[in-house]
């Protein structure tokens, strides 16, 4: 007959894990019940998270604003506006995270330039100028050599017929984290408004599959 183990040997299992010291809940301004793209950029990605020195929004607009001005089609630069607000969920691999983001809601091409900037920004193309960041020297250090996803996604990309917005977004990311430029995002209004095809129950509240990745946008310090 087998016996029951002794209490005393059980594994001990607490009824909730420690606290965390460090753990602090954010209070973040309020946001419309129905939030749109603009609210979240204004009302949350304007402020750096994960570790960044820099916050998405301004980042942003202002590369944005250089495929604006250097005359490129609206979805490239729609795609440049977007283009890194997956770091608003995670670092790692935002550009996959951000084309995950908006895939239900833009222009597939948009989705293809955001989820290949990542990899792109890692390769130099002379044939427009574009070399290889000198940021990413101190940042990946100088014998740095991407993974080997990357370096597939990247010779995926390199022959692909939307390789030119992917590489327009590139282009346009250096030069943009000017601190001191305020914060103008009144030129992308329309193109939102043609390009974007903003949820009638807001960002979160659809049942899209990307909904619970704008609802981490929308409250990143929730517990669950
Ligand atoms: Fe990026
Ligand atoms: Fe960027």
């Amino acid at each position: 007959m087998s016996s029951l183990p002794d209490d005393r040997d059980r594994p001990k299992t607490l009824s909730q894990p420690p606290a965390n010291p460090e753990f602090k809940v954010e209070t973040l301004a309020p946001l419309p019940k129905k939030p749109t793209l603009m609210d979240l950029l204004v009302g949350r990605l304007n402020t750096p998270r994960h570790g960044m020195q820099f916050a998405v929004t301004p980042h942003v607009a202002q590369s944005a604003a250089q495929a604006l001005k250097a005359g490129l089609d609206e979805e490239t630069v729609l795609a440049c506006l977007l283009h890194d607000i997956g770091m608003g969920v995670a670092r790692p691999d935002h550009g996959w995270w951000g084309a995950q983001l908006i895939e239900p809601y833009v222009p597939e091409r948009v989705t293809w330039a955001v989820r290949f900037h990542q990899a792109l920004r890692f390769y130099p193309d002379a044939s427009v100028g574009y070399e290889y960041p000198a940021f990413y020297q101190s940042l990946f250090g100088p014998d740095y050599k991407p993974p080997e996803y990357i370096e597939a996604a990247y010779r995926y990309a390199r022959n692909h017929q939307w390789y030119m917005s992917a590489r327009h977004v590139t282009m346009y990311d250096d030069y943009s984290f000017d601190q001191d430029l305020p914060l103008n995002l009144d030129p992308f209004v329309d193109i939102i408004g043609r390009h974007f095809r903003q949820p009638v129950e807001g960002l979160g509240n659809d049942t899209s599959p990307s909904a619970h990745m704008w609802r981490t946008i929308i409250d990143p310090s929730k517990p669950l």
